[in-house]
């Protein structure tokens, strides 16, 4: 028997008239004689062609939608529309059969609720054979656009003590019995007796220990999964999320802002070049959904042409002051309803101020920087005016923030007394400010959420579509 080959080299094969095996799942079997068949190496099916009056009847009756089969035959050139090579079935196995009575995914458009519901198998559709591939590229491209520049890749812990962001939202890890946790004298909680001898919990960001891999190793990323038990039931939000997390020795927020720039145009640029055909099916996809909506809601871009725009255009960048000035000025007109009124000079944006700045406004990728000190992380660089930090968020249209990063405060005494200020435990984290006490320098660093990403190049609707196994409140079955 031939070697197995795939779908999608069979259908650049220059060479016809040969023997071939291909092995998988069956979309459609139409006529007893024609069978798509698609092994997820593209979205585009080979034609298998029947013999069917030389076929036992039970066994055609065997090739339904979503069974898993094996066939051998010549590869020949197509007479027929809409493929240039198909196989001539010489022999078909069936490896796995597929009651077609119980079979959820059909020969049809599904929507993507039921394929939600049905995310065990949603893998075998267009779509999200499409997500799938263009994810595994971009995950490939991060690395390459690191690993060419000499960055060191740091696998940090997943399992940490420290919440990096502050912001209370990280899934506590124990190994206690929960119907006899030991308490001490006091009544509390005692950790002592847990596993690690401590309280730990899940990681929110990978930063406060790829700090200490710069400090040596001067460039490193990190690109793992991350954990936030924050109200993740929006389209934007995960409980579990990848992230990818750069820090470098020696640069400043304007090196931050580059790096990153770079970075996001190379692997969008990567996606397009490997992924053409999934990225112009999903284009088509976006196309059609669009047409759904009302005339004035419908974007005036491709996915394409969206994607295509961000690697030709520099990002604006500007400060969160002059984007409050810009956003002031936009509340009273009641066309733009859409805008939520802002309260001024220290609050957070809200993802709507942000779409607005991208989408309306600047109608471009926009980096903002130096925010007000009291909505941001204790570790950023504070600035000369005692009011601002040397953060830089990158907000993407249809996505709000898809980066978030800064300089790091590196003088021990300033970062000391912020953490005082914030009442962020010093003694916790004595290892982290060691960096500082120990050949401090400047540094900076970001994290991109790695599924906003595949959110923008697939130009998808919602978070849990992009991301193989989405875990969200009551929902990790599987
Ligand atoms: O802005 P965040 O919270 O920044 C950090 O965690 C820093 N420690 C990163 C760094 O400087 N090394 O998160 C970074 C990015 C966000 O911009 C967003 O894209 C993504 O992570 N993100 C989420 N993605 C999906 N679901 C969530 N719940 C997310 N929370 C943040
Ligand atoms: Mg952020």
């Amino acid at each position: 028997m031939s070697q197995r080959l795939k779908i999608k080299a069979l259908l650049q094969s220059q060479q016809t008239e040969i023997d071939v095996t291909v092995k998988g799942w069956v979309r459609a079997f139409r006529s007893n004689r024609f069978i798509a068949l698609n092994d997820g190496s593209t979205n585009n099916n080979i034609q298998i062609v029947v013999d069917f009056e030389n076929t036992d009847a039970t066994l055609l009756k065997r090739i339904t939608t979503g069974a898993a089969i094996s066939v051998t035959g010549k590869l020949i050139a197509s007479q027929g529309k809409g493929q240039t090579v198909e196989v001539i079935a010489a022999d078909i196995e069936i490896l796995g059969d597929s009651d077609p009575e119980k079979y959820p995914i059909q020969p049809k458009k599904h929507s993507l609720e039921f394929l939600r519901e049905n995310a065990h198998l949603r893998f075998r559709t267009n779509t999200f054979g499409a997500i799938f591939r263009v994810r595994n590229t971009l995950a490939f491209a991060v690395h390459q656009f690191f690993q060419e520049r000499g960055f060191v890749y740091l696998h940090t812990p997943v399992i940490t003590q420290s919440d990096a962001e502050g912001a209370g939202e990280a899934f506590h890890v124990t190994n206690f019995d929960l119907n006899n946790v030991p308490k001490t004298d006091t009544g509390e909680v005692d950790f002592k007796q847990d596993f690690f001898g401590t309280a730990t919990n899940l990681t929110v960001s990978g930063q406060l220990e790829g700090e200490l891999g710069a400090m040596a190793l001067s460039d490193v990323y990190t690109f793992g999964p991350t954990f936030r038990a924050e109200n993740s039931n929006t389209t934007r939000h995960l409980a579990e999320f990848w992230m990818i997390e750069p820090e470098v020795a020696f640069n400043n927020l304007t090196d931050n802002m580059d790096l990153a720039e770079d970075m996001l145009k190379y692997v969008i640029k990567y996606a397009l070049d490997k992924n053409a055909d999934d990225i112009e099916f999903l284009t088509q996809r976006l196309t059609e959904e669009e047409k759904q909506k009302p005339q004035n809601e419908r974007s005036d871009m491709s996915l394409l042409e969206k994607l295509q725009f961000c690697l030709t255009h520099d990002f604006e960048r500007l400060t969160y002051t002059e984007a409050i000035e810009i956003l002031k000025e936009s509340t009273p007109n009641k066309k733009k309803k859409f805008v939520y009124p802002i309260e001024g000079w220290g609050t957070d944006l809200q993802s709507e101020h942000e779409r607005y700045l991208v989408e309306k406004h600047f109608k471009k990728p926009v980096i903002l920087t130096d925010y007000p000190k009291e909505i941001k992380a204790f570790y950023m660089r504070q600035n000369d005016d005692g009011k601002t930090v040397g953060a830089m968020d990158i907000l993407f249209p249809g996505i709000g923030e898809i980066i978030g990063g800064s300089q790091r405060e590196e003088r021990l005494d300033k970062l000391e007394q912020r953490m005082d200020e914030m009442g962020i435990p010093k003694d916790e984290l004595w290892w982290y400010l060691d960096t500082r006490r120990f050949g401090t320098c400047p540094h900076a660093g970001f994290g991109l959420g790695f599924e906003r990403l595949v959110l923008f190049v697939t130009g998808m609707g919602n978070i849990r579509d992009v991301i193989p196994f989405p875990r969200f409140p009551k929902n990790a079955e599987f």
